[in-house]
């Protein structure tokens, strides 16, 4: 009776181990399968934005072919650049990529490819601006697109008193052509997309940060960040990245 016991509780046991055996390896490579799903904010051109009702730009067409090397369909989904970190870190998209810069405190909330390209923070300014350097920046108005390492430095340099956070960059633009603030700090290539598309804007000779662009993942798919990672080593070693990098910004 007592031996019957045992064997039973260790039956039991092995069931157990069985089963949760075979939860752990239910995990696929992406949220659904045969698709890589990419969060992005698309209003950041020349990385993400709208060509008609198409997402176009040098994040999604480097996502397309590292979709392509991996043997799966690129679907993007355009949402608020803050909640790109938290929908890659409750599995709701596989990665984030969206101009977005590696920081300290982003490492802490989701894992990074290796850097696919450089941003430079930068300033706009009216043409007629009185503002010509970085110091004047002190208690003027600054826009921002909210979250953003922009908006981060800012507030930490300038005081969070002083910063107007937008939804996206072109908001923050249209809020220094309605005088609303003083100027505007983003990533340069936006910058320069923003400025050729409103008459009477410039950017200062002065930039502001330097930063490394990456693709992120949730922290537990070290799968995919891997597969990626070689996937975009190809992609740069063969210039193809460089090929997608050239026809945005020299078009521009
Ligand atoms: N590089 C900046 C950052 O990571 C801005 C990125 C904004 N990207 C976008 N697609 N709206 O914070």
């Amino acid at each position: 009776m007592k031996n019957l016991k045992k064997i039973l509780a260790l039956a039991l046991a092995a069931l157990c181990v069985f089963a949760f055996a075979a939860c752990g390896s239910k995990s696929s490579l992406t949220v659904e399968q045969g698709k890589l799903i990419m969060a992005t904010n698309a209003t950041f051109p020349p990385y993400e934005f709208y060509e008609g009702d198409k997402i176009v730009g040098i994040d999604a067409e480097i996502a397309g072919l590292i979709a392509d090397k991996l043997g799966l369909t690129l679907e993007i989904a355009d949402i608020e650049f803050d909640s790109i970190i938290p929908g890659v870190q409750s599995n709701k998209y596989d990665m984030g990529m969206a101009g977005m810069t590696v920081t300290e405190e982003r490492k802490a909330m989701v894992s990074f490819s290796d850097s696919y390209a450089k941003g430079v923070q930068v300033v706009i300014v009216k043409e007629d601006s009185a503002i010509v350097s970085l110091d004047d920046l002190k208690g003027k108005k600054i826009g921002v697109q909210q979250s953003t390492t922009g908006d981060i430095y800012a507030s930490d340099d300038f005081g969070e008193e002083n910063v107007t956070k937008y939804a996206n960059g072109n908001l923050a633009v249209e809020g220094l052509k309605g005088g609303k603030v003083d100027c505007v700090i983003i990533d340069n290539e936006p910058a320069k997309a923003y400025v050729k598309a409103n008459a009477g804007l410039k950017i200062l000779e002065t930039s502001y940060a330097d930063e490394d662009y990456a693709i992120s993942f949730n922290k537990q798919n070290t799968e995919l960040q891997e597969k990626v990672n070689a996937a975009l080593k190809e992609l740069i070693a063969d210039g193809s990245v460089q090929k997608i990098v050239d026809k945005y910004i020299s078009a521009q």
